[in-house]
């Protein structure tokens, strides 16, 4: 399928992420965050976090951006990348890696895309979320269900 991306499309993806991050609506935390994900189809959307006077309600930047990449059309993601200005580099949270895994491609890796000072960092997503639960669990699930029944 769509495989590892190549160092030109990391950084292409990581100079979106930090555009995004540039909107971020942070005035509570100060902490802005952008990404950047590429799509199945190749299209990159992107996202910053968007923070709430009631500070629970705050959406990740991860979030922002897979929710617009969805409502364009997106089932699958091949990449994720994400900055935050104040770290060398910033990973997601707990929620969001369970998020990024609900788009996972069926048959290939989803890659992540760190900062670092020497360049982007591919690093597979597995990695972040090993042994993860996902929408191809409930599938199998029902059959066995279906089995005891
Ligand atoms: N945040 C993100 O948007 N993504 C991450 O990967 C880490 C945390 C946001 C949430 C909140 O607006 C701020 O960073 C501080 O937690």
């Amino acid at each position: 399928m769509c495989g590892k991306p190549s160092a030109e499309m990391a950084e292409r993806l990581m100079d979106a992420a930090m555009r995004a991050a540039d909107n971020a609506y942070a005035p509570y935390s100060n902490f802005p965050v952008g990404v950047a994900v590429l799509t199945g189809d190749g299209t990159i959307v992107t996202g910053c976090n968007v923070e709430n006077a009631s500070y629970p309600l705050t959406t990740c930047a991860e979030r922002v951006a897979i929710g617009a990449a969805v409502a364009g059309g997106a089932r699958t993601i091949q990449a994720v990348a994400v900055y935050a200005p104040r770290l060398e580099t910033v990973t997601p949270c707990g929620a969001c890696r369970q998020i990024i895994n609900e788009f996972k491609p069926a048959d290939d890796e989803l890659w992540m895309v760190f900062h670092t000072n020497a360049g982007p960092e591919l690093v597979p997503f597995s990695e972040i979320l090993p042994r993860a639960f996902g929408p191809r669990d409930l599938e199998s699930g029902q059959e066995e269900k279906g089995k005891r029944q």
